[in-house]
């Protein structure tokens, strides 16, 4: 297959990391016999330094022009000051927002090898992590109003949180359907005892429930859900949430597997053109000294082949030779320990691509 994917490589540790999932894809192309074309998209900072702007049209154009999109990480310190409509962040909002990518899906599961890695005791780990975040991505409290007023000499900031019944459904139904595919357990997470958006989600999925009589329904208030998620996360096995809520929970949910960057995450719309970017940020502390890990980043590109490019195989092999990476006892600075071989951003893409078969 001829595929076109567009590569965000983006700030901080962006390019480093995204460097080493292009490595890896070129060789599952040549070793399956498919060609790969890439086409650099300008987003975030650098492109803030650039044209004055995150993501110009044109870049978003390349985008929704292409089979689907690798991201690796923007942001950083030098444009903290960057007026809110101009932030880097922006850009990734308005990328996700053009593709239409409202289904966000966030993995959480501890690799054996990596079990000590994890900060819960060994008897939380021991019963297992295994468990999606389903995270609506384009509405809620990130895209509704944002202001800053003054108010007879009184700052006042205000930003509004809005979900309508259909955008709710369009994601519960993603959730009922990863569950499906799954164990059959879905926790809706809320906050319906103050907010009524919260309560209209839950309205929703309990609407939708009915379609789905073979998996079993639960919600939860999302403060109990960030302590259920350390007290004892083998509870979960798809949890759907509305924007924020994701955001903050699947950072809690990627730490107790041992680290943010070994997560990968995919986000998809109504066409198979998606978004493939690890969940951590841009590190700008560990730019560009070959310390950042590159398997968040490289598993996102075996999402890819799998969810948008109907490639199951290929992408079982780079999970594979992930796998085997650890096996062998390599580890990255953030999940060094005792006993381990430390090895570097490049080093680190290096074995894992000679594990490719
Ligand atoms: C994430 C990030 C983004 C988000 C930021 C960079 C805007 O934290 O993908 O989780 O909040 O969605
Ligand atoms: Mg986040």
């Amino acid at each position: 297959m001829n595929k076109n994917i567009a590569v965000i490589r983006g700030d901080g540790i962006g390019p480093e990391i995204v460097n080493q999932a292009i490595k890896i894809l070129d060789k599952v192309a040549e070793l399956y016999g498919h060609s790969f074309s890439y086409t650099d998209v300008d987003m975030g900072g650098c492109a803030i330094d650039k044209y004055g702007d995150p993501l110009p049209q044109s870049e978003l154009d390349k985008c929704t022009g292409a089979d689907s999109v690798l991201l690796g990480a923007v942001g950083g310190p030098k444009w903290n000051d960057v007026p809110g409509d101009r932030r880097p962040e922006k850009g990734l909002l308005r990328l996700r927002a053009g593709m239409g990518v409202y289904s966000n899906n966030r993995p959480a599961k501890i690799w054996a090898q990596l079990a000590d890695a994890s900060p819960l005791r060994k008897e939380i780990v021991e019963k297992g992590i295994d468990f999606i975040i389903v995270r609506e991505l384009i509405g809620g409290i990130y895209f509704g109003e944002h202001k800053t007023e003054d108010k007879d000499g009184l700052a006042v900031a205000t930003d509004i949180l809005k979900y309508d019944e259909k955008e709710i459904e369009r994601i519960g139904r993603i959730g009922f359907e990863t569950a499906q595919k799954r164990n059959k357990k879905l926790c809706s997470v809320e906050k319906s005892n103050v907010l009524d958006s919260s309560r209209l989600w839950k309205k929703v999925m309990h609407r939708l429930a009915d379609e789905y009589p073979d998996v079993e329904l639960s919600d939860m208030l999302v403060d109990n859900c960030a302590m259920q998620i350390v007290k004892n996360p083998a509870q979960f096995d798809v949890v759907v949430t509305e924007n924020m809520f994701g955001d903050i929970l699947s950072d809690e949910a990627s730490m107790i597997t041992g680290s943010i960057g070994m997560i990968p995450s995919s986000s998809l719309g109504a066409t198979s053109c998606g978004l493939y970017e690890p969940i951590h940020g841009s590190a700008p502390d560990i730019a560009g000294k070959d310390l950042a890990n590159p398997v968040g980043t490289i598993l996102s590109a075996a999402m890819m082949l799998r969810f948008s490019f109907d490639m199951a195989k290929e992408a079982d092999a780079i999970e594979k030779a992930v796998s085997d990476y650890l096996d062998a006892g390599y580890r990255t600075a953030d999940i060094m320990s005792e006993g381990m071989k430390q090895v570097g951003c490049e080093e680190c893409g290096r074995i894992i691509l000679e594990n490719i078969k």
